[in-house]
């Protein structure tokens, strides 16, 4: 008789086993990051079933319309920020949230939320001018620890904290493959998703951003209207001075998930200066800014707005605007020479 032994290939660890796994080294550990990171996740997966069938709009109805079933069809971005605003509010960790997509914030104020420790803020669907091309989109978070007392609701003081008190931060890249990436203070893990199993799987341990790369990242289209001194950093990428392995190569797919995902595995720069239209820039710090320097820094590279580390800011306002520059440790120190030119 044939006896079939299906193996279990245990090289392979799920977002799940991971975080659990992370957790067994600190007895003190209570699960609620864990738990936070599997709920993303699971909103994340649920995006990812729309963000595949966005192609079928013509079918399906396109945003704003009415579908051939007669339903309503939300814009992507407004149905990612209601998947994981609902996946988090009946989550067990999260106190409230931020998002690109609300004008304020949202303390859930019930029991279980308001003696959870955790805020969470999101660019619910980054890139969305992408998704009618089939260009690759992501979702961003940053997970801070609240400051206000455990057993009230949440207040603007939990969310308005310098990028540096993140406990976590992570994107979702919707591409060739879904994956989640994320960091702790630990280190920068990304995880592909096994459509087969429908779960997140570690592929990615330990990313460490490569000191030097060739790849810059810029609208071009803006470069008269950015500040001289980035003007001419971009002339030394195209070969005009010698840098470290230059002349680079430009590339922009005008997603940061996937420009910066892009740049941190493989090396190199990406900048979203200041603009004489945007005077302010034109990123986010919270939702936007601050997770990706976070990721980044503990990939070993650098983030600043041009003056000061993304992650020193204080902000004051929800929707704040920063300049961007992140990227591999050795390019961004080239390009500090540059701003620091008067
Ligand atoms: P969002 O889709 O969340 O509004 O963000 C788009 C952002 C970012 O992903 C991208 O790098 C940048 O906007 C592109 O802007 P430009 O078209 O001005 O270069
Ligand atoms: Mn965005
Ligand atoms: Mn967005």
């Amino acid at each position: 008789m044939l006896t079939t032994i299906y193996m279990i290939n245990r090289k392979i660890q799920t977002l799940d086993e991971f975080t659990i796994q992370q957790m067994r080294d600190f007895p003190h550990a209570t699960g609620e990051l864990a738990s936070l990171l599997r709920d993303i996740g699971l909103a994340s997966k649920r995006v990812n079933v729309e963000v595949n069938k966005a192609g079928l709009v013509d079918i399906l109805g396109d945003a704003g319309t009415t579908n051939v079933q007669g339903e309503d069809v939300k814009k992507l971005d407004v149905f990612a920020n209601n998947q994981l605003m609902g996946v988090l509010r009946h989550g067990i960790s999260c106190a409230g949230i931020g998002s690109e997509e609300l004008d304020d914030f949202i303390a859930f104020d019930d029991p279980a939320s308001n003696n959870s420790k955790y805020v969470c803020l999101f660019d619910p669907l980054d890139g969305s001018g992408n998704i009618d091309v089939n260009v690759s989109i992501g979702t961003i978070f940053s997970i801070f620890r609240r400051v206000t007392p455990k057993g009230t609701p949440v207040t603007k003081e939990d969310f308005l904290q310098p990028g540096i008190q993140q406990v976590a931060a992570g994107y979702v890249v919707y591409g060739s493959s879904t994956m989640l990436v994320y960091a702790t203070r630990r280190g920068v893990n990304g995880f592909t998703l096994d459509p087969s199993i429908g779960e997140f799987s570690l592929s990615h341990p330990n990313i460490q951003c490569p000191e030097y790369g060739r790849i810059y990242s810029i609208n071009y289209g803006n470069m008269l209207q950015y500040p001289k001194q980035v003007q001419d950093y971009v002339d030394a990428c195209e070969g005009k001075d010698r840098l470290n392995g230059g002349p680079y190569t430009q590339r922009y797919i005008g997603s940061m998930v996937a420009d910066l995902h892009r740049n941190l595995i493989k090396g190199g720069i990406f900048m979203y200066p200041t603009t004489k239209d945007k005077p302010k820039g034109k990123l986010r710090l919270l939702y936007e800014c601050n997770p990706f320097a976070f990721i980044i820094e503990v990939a070993g590279g650098k983030a600043t707005n041009g003056k000061e580390r993304i992650l020193d800011i204080q902000p004051t306002e929800l929707h704040q605007r920063s300049a961007l520059y992140a990227g591999s440790k050795g390019m961004m120190e080239e390009l500090e020479s540059y701003l620091n030119k008067v």
